[in-house]
């Protein structure tokens, strides 16, 4: 019989024992859910640096190795033998598909890929110019009233048919989104061609002539689907499971998650990335720049670059640069000058002992943007890509903790530093 591991607090002559709980792999845990009725007191963690928030078995990364597992499988190799599909039903289901699973996940999408017409008169009330993240908060919120057919969350069917619009959905509403910007008219989808093809030719097709998006070009954007596709609790998941957590609907949830991401913090890091590369200029300005990022006085961060998790380097920014080099190469852009910029701010940066010593190495973003930027998508909808991939973790997540019979909905307490009860003088006597 294994005994229960546990950890012994003892604050001012009270004593609690808390449970350990190992999981699969990685760090175990120490169950904190007693402590207050135990000891009065709360745990103390902004930004929760120590603290793990649920169970989840989607997807693990090793910060210090440097390694990424969609359930299980190595992000390095799905990313060569997997399309976006194959790796959404395997985040979605847990394991990969075989030829008549994937056959028929990617038939039910497809027939989902279409938006209600009325959804496009959403589109009429943006100012051209908006940013498109913004279009996409308000559109994907308003998913919601035209499904409710299905927004009973303890339904499984309904859960797996939410699951299944949002991810058919939102390559037609961000490239609806970029038509709309670019005053073109939005293009139906087409469901001859793969979920990546046919995002590209909402993007970049018109009524007026024939477009056949280049197969080297889609497998590119496929890869950069796949290496968006989740990422444990990242800040946007997690705004996903607590907006869930109240019972509120997926397409609302999604929302939330979108507005999370688009932080330059966050996922709006790859289009700060790009601005910041386009602001450097030249490699003969970098180290002004680095010196800027290292000042504790000067706000500027070195955008695409640091992790919360990585401390070593991220397995995406790796795959990232050689689809960037592969991309660039099908183009004649071997010469890109930000790419060059960014290869060359990469060496000095991780030659500069602030950089090492901090643990600072390009993410996921780093080399996203000019890989997109290649692929003739606009800066600004940089995040709204990311947030088409994300879908499908978003849509586990969601999922995971609304099956999980332990979750509860999510109410942090605080260490409040206000003011001590007093009372009020009327008006007249202030
Ligand atoms: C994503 O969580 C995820 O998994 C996110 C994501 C996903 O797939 O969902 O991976 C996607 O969001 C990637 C990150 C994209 N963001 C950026 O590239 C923006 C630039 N990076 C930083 O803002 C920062 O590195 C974060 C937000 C990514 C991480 O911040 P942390 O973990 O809170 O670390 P920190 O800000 O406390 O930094 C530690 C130190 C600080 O210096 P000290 O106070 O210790 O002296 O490193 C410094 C920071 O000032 N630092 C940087 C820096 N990032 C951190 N200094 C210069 N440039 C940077 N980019």
């Amino acid at each position: 019989m294994t005994t229960q591991r546990t950890a012994t607090l003892s604050v001012e002559g009270k004593t609690a024992e808390l449970p350990v709980v190992s999981g699969t792999v990685g760090p175990d845990v120490i169950d904190i859910r007693s402590l207050y009725a135990k000891t009065g007191m709360f745990t103390f963690d902004p930004g929760f640096m120590s603290t793990a928030a649920c169970k989840s078995a989607i997807t693990y990364i090793d910060g210090d190795k440097g390694e990424l597992l969609y359930r299980g499988y190595p992000i390095e190799q799905l990313a060569v033998n997997c399309d976006f599909l194959e790796v959404a039903y395997l985040i979605k289901n847990g394991e990969l598909p075989n030829k008549t699973e994937y056959d028929e996940f990617t038939t039910r999408v497809k027939r989902h890929t279409m938006v209600h017409e009325q959804l496009s008169r959403f589109f009429q009330g943006f100012r051209r110019d908006a940013h498109p993240m913004a279009v996409l908060v308000g559109v994907v919120g308003a998913l919601s009233a035209f499904y409710h057919d299905s927004l009973d969350i303890n339904n499984p069917e309904h859960r797996m048919i939410s699951g299944i619009r949002l991810i058919a959905k939102l390559p037609t509403i961000v490239a609806m989104t970029y038509k709309y910007g670019i005053g073109q008219p939005f293009m139906y989808p087409r469901n001859d061609l793969s979920y990546t093809a046919n995002f590209m030719y909402m993007m970049f097709g018109t009524p007026c002539e024939k477009y056949e998006p280049n197969p080297v070009l889609v497998r590119a954007l496929d890869r950069i689907l796949i290496l968006h596709a989740d990422h444990e609790q990242n800040a946007s998941t997690s705004t996903v499971r607590l907006a869930g957590s109240s019972g509120a609907n997926p397409f609302a949830c999604i929302s939330s998650g979108i507005a999370c991401l688009w932080g330059p913090a966050h996922g709006g890091a790859n289009e700060a990335c790009l601005n910041m590369l386009e602001q450097i200029g030249d490699v003969s300005h970098v180290n002004e720049y680095i010196k800027r990022a290292k000042d504790k006085n000067d706000s500027f961060k070195l955008m695409g670059f640091g992790h919360r998790v990585y401390k070593n380097f991220d397995p995406r920014a790796k795959l990232m640069q050689q689809t960037c080099q592969e991309v660039l190469g099908e183009l004649g852009l071997e010469n890109d000058r930000l790419f060059k910029l960014a290869i060359a701010l990469e060496k000095i940066a991780l030659e500069d002992d602030y950089f090492v010593s901090k643990k600072l190495y390009p993410n996921v973003d780093f080399y996203s943007g000019i890989v997109q930027r290649a692929l003739g998508i606009p800066t600004q909808l940089f995040t709204g890509i990311f947030a088409l991939a994300r879908t499908v973790g978003w849509m586990a997540q969601w999922t995971e903790m609304i099956a999980d019979p332990e979750q509860k909905i999510g109410r942090p307490r605080q260490l409040f530093t206000g003011a001590q009860t007093r009372d009020v003088v009327p008006l007249g006597q202030r």
